[in-house]
């Protein structure tokens, strides 16, 4: 049984450049099964509350205003390995140093720009994901 997932957020620029179709395409070409996916515009309050943790590092307000500059396109995704494996998809935070064929490195236009957002734990992941979708807004991995 495979119950491995993680949460993701392709970013605004990405949905604003009308990536979302191509992302989505990424993600299930790598064996991604979607669980619960949703586009929405964060509030500010919102946006404060899932990057609380990089509050006070200089980057922080600009991340502020640029997730909450459009919508945003949120999603529960399971496969085996989802965490790392999703983290490979997606490449490095920085996208020059991001590895060929990966997420950021296509769609990225800078470091904050960087066009979509994994989970960086198993904790990490159970908590975003229940911070966007309530149980009866997903479907839990079934056996393939
Ligand atoms: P994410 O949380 O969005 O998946 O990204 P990450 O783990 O690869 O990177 P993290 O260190 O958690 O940073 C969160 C997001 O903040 C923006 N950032 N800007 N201007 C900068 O130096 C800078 N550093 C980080 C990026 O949007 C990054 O994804
Ligand atoms: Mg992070």
């Amino acid at each position: 049984m495979n119950n491995d997932f993680t949460f993701a957020i392709i970013k605004p620029n990405a949905v604003k450049n009308k990536k979302t179709g191509p992302i989505l395409a990424m993600i299930n070409d790598a064996g991604f099964r979607i669980c619960a996916m949703k586009m929405i515009l964060l509030t500010k309050q919102q946006a404060q509350a899932f990057y609380r943790v990089h509050s006070g590092r200089p980057f922080y307000d600009g991340l502020i205003e640029f997730m909450t500059s459009g919508p945003v396109v949120a999603m529960i995704l399971s496969r085996e390995n989802a965490l790392e494996e999703f983290r490979r998809l997606i490449g490095e935070t920085d996208p020059s140093k991001a590895e060929s064929g990966t997420i950021r490195k296509i769609f990225a236009s800078s470091v904050q720009m960087n066009a979509i957002h994994g989970s960086d734990s198993q904790e990490n992941a159970i908590k975003e994901a229940a911070f966007f979708f309530s149980e009866f807004e997903r479907f839990y991995p079934v056996e393939e």
